[in-house]
């Protein structure tokens, strides 16, 4: 049996919102320092919505596949919904990811999160309180 699950496998396969968009108005790039993989995030707002949103991964297929699916569970949120993301709800969303691959989905929280904080800080909008001082995992 796999250790993952369909939908991690078809997010892998046919990841969601690969690519840039070259106009955005809040990029966020995050890395694990121990698995070296990198994640980029791309947002579009449009009235305090995410109009848009893609991603670039050079990582791991669990990283791809939660990048996808978290691109998946923003995409036309109000922007406070896209900060209310965590990496559970994403692992939920793909059925569950095996114990040493959670690290992964994290990795699409924070991107989301980094891609946040630049819009905030682009838009001179108020940063949101949980926002404020944000930094990526470390691990
Ligand atoms: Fe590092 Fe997946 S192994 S993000």
């Amino acid at each position: 049996m796999s250790l993952y699950t369909d939908k991690v496998m078809d997010h892998f396969e046919n990841p969601r919102n690969v690519g840039v968009i070259e106009d955005a108005d809040g990029i966020g790039e995050v890395g694990n320092p121990l698995c070296g993989d990198i994640m980029k995030m791309y947002l579009k707002v449009e009235d305090d919505r995410i109009a848009d949103v893609k991603f670039k991964t050079f990582g791991c297929g669990s990283a791809i596949a939660t990048s996808s699916m978290a691109t998946e569970l923003i995409k036309g949120k109000t922007l406070d919904e896209a900060l209310e993301l965590t990496n559970k709800a994403v692992v939920e969303a793909l059925d569950g990811l095996p114990a040493r691959k959670i690290h992964c989905s994290v990795l699409a929280e924070d991107a989301i999160k980094a891609a946040l904080v630049d819009y905030y800080n682009k838009s001179g909008k108020e940063m949101p309180e949980s926002l404020v001082g944000f930094e990526p995992h470390e691990d």
